[in-house]
């Protein structure tokens, strides 16, 4: 069985894909109904109805209720059980679990654990998504039939730019350059700088440059489900290196991650740059961007494949491999010690003949 972390916000879809209707999803193998009630405030209730477990989802709202589609319970945005047809004393027991939410960078983050612990200051921010002079461009909700953390291990590893991404994100003399990596509590970063080097692709007219760049990428990744790529340009001899961004082109790929089960996450990523918002020039980032996470995506599904046609498989490991080995330590971590903290609530359970 997959163990996942629980105590954390994991990105639920696209704000802008929610409205007063209901809709379907599903995180760490959790099904989850979700709309907007009428103040535009997002519920999200465990797809599940207490009384014979038909899904909520295949029922109508009432309001801000929901209503189930077999014998007609309602349920508040709190899961509380406020309407039994047929029945007028309502037991407080009759439930739903309500998931914490959150919007911030356009997306609807859920809490997957104890609601007791959700704290909305610790959701992800980047300051540069609101700042002048910075614009963003929203990108897709990919698919992957892969594994998140064969995600994650791809946005934490320049390595394979050079490879896979030839026509957007690279070119040749790539591949050759050192990776280094820092790791900081359930932060794991990733980077590499490539001097003296033609421009990349998607950046080709952004900026008035002649000659050869600096270039520079790092992988920011936040456990378990967040990767910041800030990866820039600035002309070869302005001091980019030593921190003069004076005169740069500056992007992040923020890249989302929902977990949907073992063999199934959806990868949500924006664009933030320090280039102001243009038709034209939108449209052609998006567009390379599009293709490049989708050269990932045909990757990371041949390898999921090969992963359950192989589950005994011993992979080679390479130096290149550190900053990814180390990222899937720091989950599994989490996770032990998520586990190790519930154990005495089980045990007692047990002792009280709750639990089986
Ligand atoms: S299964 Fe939902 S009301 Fe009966
Ligand atoms: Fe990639």
């Amino acid at each position: 069985m997959t163990q996942y972390i629980h105590n954390t916000w994991y990105p639920l879809t696209w704000a802008r894909n929610l409205e007063q209707s209901i809709s379907r999803h599903r995180v760490i193998e959790e099904d989850i109904v979700a709309y907007r009630d009428t103040k535009g405030q997002v519920v999200a209730l465990r797809d599940l109805c207490p009384h014979k477990m038909a899904p909520l989802s295949i029922g109508t709202l009432q309001g801000d209720a929901i209503q189930c589609g077999y014998h007609g319970l309602r349920f508040n945005c709190t899961g509380q059980c406020v309407h039994v047809p047929g029945q007028d004393r309502i037991p407080p027991s009759i439930r739903v679990h309500a998931y914490p939410t959150w919007e911030n960078m356009g997306m609807v983050w859920i809490w997957m654990g104890d609601p007791a612990l959700a704290d909305e200051t610790a959701i992800y921010d980047l300051p540069e998504y609101r700042k002048d002079n910075y614009s963003y461009i929203e990108g897709d909700s990919l698919r992957l039939e892969a594994n998140y953390l064969n995600l994650a291990d791809n946005l934490c590893d320049p390595s394979h730019v050079a490879f896979v991404h030839t026509t957007t994100l690279s070119n040749a003399n790539h591949g050759i350059v050192p990776v280094h990596h820092e790791v900081e509590g359930s932060k794991v970063t990733t980077w590499r700088w490539i001097l003296d080097s033609p421009i990349i692709p998607i950046f080709r007219g952004l900026k008035n440059y002649q000659g050869n760049v600096d270039r520079w990428h790092y992988y920011h990744y936040y456990a378990p489900c967040i990767a910041i790529i800030d990866f820039g340009s600035a002309p070869t001899g302005q001091g980019a290196p030593e921190g003069d961004r004076s005169n740069c082109i500056q992007m992040w790929a923020c890249h989302f991650i929902t977990p949907v089960d073992k063999d199934t996450c959806i990868q949500h990523w924006l664009l933030v740059k320090n280039i102001p918002s243009d038709p034209d020039i939108d449209a052609t980032l998006l567009a390379g961007l599009r293709t490049a996470f989708n050269e990932d995506k045909l990757v990371l599904e041949a390898i999921q494949k090969n992963e359950n046609k192989y589950p005994d498989f011993r992979r080679t490991r390479l130096s290149i491999d550190a900053s990814t080995l180390k990222m899937r330590r720091i989950v599994d971590k989490i996770i032990e010690a998520e586990i190790a903290l519930a154990e005495p609530e089980t045990t007692e359970l047990l002792a009280r003949g709750i639990a089986q």
